[in-house]
């Protein structure tokens, strides 16, 4: 492992070793004809890990969002989402661009909505009003700090969202993290969505992907809006290879990065430029607010990134450390180190 570590994004990994052998022997075709084994395998296996009709492998999660939520809407109509979601904040207002969907994002402590808020947003029947076609969440919540929706509230959520027949869409880009985590399996975690996706790109390893799972209605009108949206691909067999790969043995792992994005924080939260609200920090992702009057994210970022530690803006005071198959604990030893000598407080002379 080289002195660089890179604590910016569960993305950065590179495939290992077995992973890329793995991909070099797939057994490949034309995937627009129909005619990819390996993207089939991996999407049946997916469907059946979701516990759902079919899969549909896209080249990202934004493309698997942006679908589903047009394959879903009417344009004109709106969809509810948190203010904080991946959906509302980076992924360029696709959504009213390519959808025709107005987003009505709202108010969430940690990006975690509730079956009440859901219910007081729903549009009455109104001439003047859009209607509410579609519910977003997302699991794990990025901008919350990779926290984990609780079951039960995600119930709550679909009892509301099936009372007034409006479908339901998990934006479940590192939801296999909340399974490992919850101990709820991801069957369980999809089963209350009309549609789920998660990345394989993330904390799975993979170098490109996410699969789409929910009806075969659903993902036959997915896999046109997918062509439409110039998501249609050829011999991807090879990039699907990845995600059994990364199905196999890079699941249960996921556990090793929640162990170390914990010790990380618990290190940070005692360096009193830093305020971490460790009840978030449950799955591989860790939010630090620089505390006032110490200098702000960006001077943070690039003194740690001066002595080879990378981590990410997340806003004027706030940078994100996402734990990753890249880093192991020896890396993260020495992350806290390092931390600790830019931030620890001077002993008086
Ligand atoms: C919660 C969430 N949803 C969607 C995405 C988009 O995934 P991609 O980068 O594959 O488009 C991300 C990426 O970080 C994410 O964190």
């Amino acid at each position: 492992m080289s002195s660089r570590i890179d604590l910016r994004s569960d993305t950065i990994t590179r495939p290992t070793e077995g992973m890329r052998e793995a991909m070099m022997a797939a057994a490949v075709g034309d995937d627009v004809y129909g005619e990819d084994p390996t993207a089939q395998l991996l999407q049946e296996r997916v469907a059946q890990l979701l516990g759902k009709e079919k899969g549909l492998f896209f080249p990202s999660g934004t493309m698997c969002n942006q679908v589903a939520i047009a394959a879903h809407i009417q344009p004109g109509q709106e969809a509810l989402c948190d203010r904080n979601c991946h959906i509302f904040n980076y992924e360029l207002g696709g959504a009213s661009w390519l959808g025709g969907v107005q987003l009505n994002a709202l108010d969430a402590p940690n990006g975690i909505l509730s079956a009440e808020q859901i219910e007081e947003a729903i549009r009455p029947d109104d001439i003047h009003e859009p209607q509410t076609g579609l519910i977003l969440l997302e699991n794990t919540h990025n901008r919350g700090g990779g926290t984990i929706y609780p079951q039960s509230t995600i119930a709550a959520i679909a009892d509301v969202a099936r009372h007034n027949a409006i479908p339901l869409h998990l934006d479940g880009a590192r939801m296999i993290n909340a399974s490992v985590a919850s101990g709820f399996s991801p069957a369980e975690i999809a089963a209350p969505f009309d549609s789920v996706y998660f990345c394989l790109s993330k904390g799975l390893g993979c170098p490109v992907g996410s699969v789409l799972a929910g009806s075969a209605r659903f993902i036959d009108r997915a896999k046109r809006l997918r062509k439409a949206f110039g998501g249609g691909m050829r011999q991807i067999g090879f990039l699907a290879a990845a995600g059994l790969y990364a199905l196999d043995h890079h699941v249960d792992r996921l556990a090793e990065d929640h162990r170390r994005a914990r010790i990380l924080a618990e290190a940070l939260a005692e360096l009193e430029v830093f305020s971490i609200n460790l009840a978030c920090v449950q799955t591989n992702i860790v939010l630090a607010d620089i505390v006032p009057p110490h200098q702000n994210a960006a001077s943070v970022q690039a003194e740690l990134a001066e002595q080879g530690v990378f981590v990410s803006l997340f806003g004027r005071r706030r940078i994100r450390l996402v734990t990753h198959l890249d880093v192991d604990d020896n890396g993260i030893d020495k992350a806290i180190s390092i931390f600790k000598k830019l931030y620890s407080p001077s002993p008086v002379s």
